[in-house]
C-alpha cells in the first residue's frame, strides 16, 4: 500500500472540514485537496470571490483560501467524482445529538456518517484510506468498517476495492481554528494498520513535529477526543459552581481561579467563569459518554458526567433569574441590551450558546431585548430563539402597551442598545465590548440601571464615577 498520498477528498464543508482541509492544502502543495458537500449553497459561498462571504468566520482562513483555492484546494458538490479519484477520504459531517428514537437526547445521530460510508463504498476505486474526522461515539469506526467491508471486491483472488479506517479526531477550537491546526498541541491517529497510519502521519509531519503526532489504537483515539472535551467542560462547570459560592460568600472567582491555577498540577487555562459553556462539542460529547457508560451498565460514571451538563444548565438559568431579581422581580416591558450572542468571541457560531437560553428566559418574562453581536446575523438569532425580531412599527406598538411576553429587536448599530435601557447584559467576550465610555452611557440609561457582566470583561473601576450598578460573575463584593 502506498503511504504517499496525492489526492484527498473531504466529505463535509463545515466548521471542521473547511478549515482543516484549507490548512492541509496550504502546508502540502503537492497534494490535491477536494472538499465536497451536498449543500450547494454552502459550496457556492466557499467559492465566492468576496472572501467576507465565506460560510465560516475564522481569523486567517480567508488568507489561506486566497492562496490555495483553485490551485490544490477545491470546493464542489461532485461527491462521486472526488471520492473516485481520492487515495484518502476524510469524513467530516455533522453528528448532532439524536432527538428521537433509541438514545434520544444523548446518543449521536450517525445517519450522515453512515451515508458517507455508503458513498465511499460505492464510488471509491482501488485502495482507500477512510479517516473519521467528525467527533464520533466510541466504536463508530466499526460501523464504518462494516459498511466498507461489505463492498470490498475480490476478483481472481485479487482485492480490487479495499479500505482502511483511521480515527483522527479534531481538537481545533472555533475562533482559533487556524492557529490550532498550524500549531497543534498534538495530532492523534488511531488505527490498526501501520501503513495506513504512516500515510496520514506523513501528511501531518510536513508541518507538525513528529513527537506531537501520537499513534494509538482506534478505540483509544475515539475515546480520547470525547474525554478531552469532557475534561475541559468539567473545568468550566467546576469554576462556575465556585463562582456561585463566591457570590454567596464575598469571595471573588477571579482571585480563586488565579490562586488554584498557579498550582502546576491544575494549570491556569479554562478557569474563566462565564455564562456557561456552549459550542457544538462539549454537551454533545459528554452526553455521548453518558450514553456509553449507561450502555455498559456504569451508572455512577454516567451520573458523574451528566452532572457537568446539569450544572451548566442550572448556571444559565441562575443568570436569567438573577437579572429578573435585580430588576425588582420583573423585567416586563423593560429594555435590556444584550451584548454578544455567539457562544464565545471570534466566531459567528451560536450552537448551544448560553445567550439562547438566557434570552429565551428573559423574553418569556416579558423583557424587550436589544441584541447585538458583531458577527451573528439577525436570521440566525431568529432561528435560535424561535421568534422573529420586531420591526420598528411593532416596536412602537410594543412600547404603548403592557405586554405579557417580551420580544426582541436586532441592534445592527450598537448605539441603539443603550438609550432608556434598564440593563445591559454582556454574554460574549468580544473585544469591541471592552472599550465603552461608561460615564457617557450611564447618562443615556434609565435609572436605576444595571450592568451584568457575565464574562468579566469590565474593570469595576471604569464604573466608579457612574451611577450604574454592576454585577460581575462570581464577584461576592459587587453582589
Ligand atoms: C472545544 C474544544 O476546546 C476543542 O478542542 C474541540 O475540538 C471542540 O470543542 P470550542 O467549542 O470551539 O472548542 O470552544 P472552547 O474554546 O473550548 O469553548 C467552549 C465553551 O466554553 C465556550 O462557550 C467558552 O466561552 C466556554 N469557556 C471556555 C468558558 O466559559 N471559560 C473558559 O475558561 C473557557
Ligand atoms: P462540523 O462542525 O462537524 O464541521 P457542520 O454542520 O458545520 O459540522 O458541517 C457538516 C457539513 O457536512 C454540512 O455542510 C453538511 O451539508 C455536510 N454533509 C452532511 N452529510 C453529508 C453527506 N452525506 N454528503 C455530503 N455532505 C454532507
Amino acid at each position: 500500500m502506498k503511504t504517499n498520498i496525492k489526492n484527498i477528498c473531504c466529505i463535509g464543508a463545515g466548521y471542521v472540514g473547511g478549515p482543516t482541509m484549507s490548512v492541509i492544502a496550504d502546508k502540502c502543495p503537492d497534494i490535491s485537496v477536494n472538499v465536497v458537500d451536498k449543500n450547494s449553497e454552502r459550496i457556492a459561498l466557499w467559492n465566492h470571490s468576496n472572501l467576507d462571504l465565506l460560510p465560516i468566520y475564522e481569523p486567517g482562513l480567508d488568507e489561506i483560501i486566497s492562496r490555495c483555492r483553485g490551485k490544490n484546494l477545491t470546493f464542489s458538490t461532485k461527491i462521486r467524482e472526488k471520492i473516485s479519484s481520492a487515495d484518502m477520504v476524510f469524513i467530516s459531517v455533522n453528528t448532532p445529538t439524536k432527538t428521537k428514537g433509541i438514545g434520544a437526547g444523548q446518543a449521536s445521530d450517525l445517519k450522515w456518517v453512515e451515508a458517507c460510508a455508503r458513498d465511499v463504498a460505492k464510488f471509491s476505486i482501488g485502495h482507500t484510506i477512510v479517516v473519521e474526522k467528525s467527533t464520533l461515539p466510541v466504536k463508530t469506526a466499526e460501523v464504518i468498517k462494516k459498511i466498507l467491508e461489505a463492498s470490498q471486491i475480490t476478483k481472481n483472488f485479487q482485492i480490487e476495492k479495499s479500505f482502511d479506517v483511521l480515527s483522527n479526531p479534531e481538537f481545533l477550537a472555533e475562533g482559533t481554528a487556524i492557529k490550532d491546526l498550524e500549531k497543534p498541541d498534538r495530532v492523534l491517529i488511531g488505527g490498526e494498520k501501520n501503513d495506513a497510519i504512516l500515510a496520514l502521519h506523513n501528511i501531518y509531519s510536513k508541518w507538525v513535529p513528529k513527537e506531537k503526532i501520537l499513534h494509538t489504537n482506534i478505540w483509544s483515539s475515539e475515546l480520547a477526543k470525547l474525554t478531552s472535551n469532557a475534561f475541559l467542560a468539567q473545568r468550566i462547570s467546576s469554576i462556575n459552581s465556585i463562582g456561585a459560592i463566591c457570590e454567596a460568600t464575598g469571595a471573588d472567582v477571579r482571585e480563586v481561579a488565579r490562586a488554584i491555577g498557579s498550582d502546576s498540577r491544575i494549570g491556569s487555562k479554562f478557569l474563566d467563569a462565564g455564562p456557561g459553556f456552549g459550542g457544538s462539542c462539549f454537551k454533545k460529547d459528554i452526553l455521548n459518554l453518558v450514553y456509553l457508560s449507561k450502555y455498559f451498565g456504569l451508572d455512577e460514571v454516567a451520573s458523574f458526567w451528566e452532572g457537568v451538563v446539569k450544572l451548566n444548565h442550572w448556571h444559565q438559568k441562575r443568570i436569567s433569574i438573577l437579572v429578573v431579581e435585580k430588576l425588582f422581580g420583573s423585567v416586563s416591558n423593560k429594555k435590556i441590551g444584550i451584548l454578544g450572542f455567539s457562544f464565545k468571541a471570534n466566531t459567528n457560531d451560536t450552537r448551544e450558546s448560553a445567550a439562547i437560553s438566557i434570552c429565551k428566559d428573559l423574553i418569556e418574562e416579558g423583557a424587550i431585548l436589544y441584541i447585538h453581536d458583531p458577527k451573528v446575523e439577525e436570521n440566525q438569532i431568529s432561528k435560535d430563539l424561535g421568534l422573529n425580531s420586531i420591526n420598528l412599527n411593532r416596536k412602537n406598538k410594543a412600547k404603548n402597551k403592557i405586554q405579557n411576553s417580551g420580544d426582541w429587536f436586532f441592534a445592527s448599530n450598537i448605539d441603539e442598545i443603550f438609550p432608556e435601557a434598564d440593563a445591559i447584559l454582556i454574554l460574549t467576550e468580544w473585544k469591541e465590548y471592552t472599550n465603552f465610555d461608561w460615564e457617557k452611557i450611564s447618562t443615556k440609561m434609565r435609572r436605576p440601571a444595571w450592568i451584568f457582566d457575565a464574562r468579566s470583561i469590565l474593570d469595576p473601576k471604569e464604573l466608579e464615577n457612574t451611577n450604574l450598578n454592576l454585577w460581575r460573575i462570581g464577584d461576592g463584593f459587587n453582589t
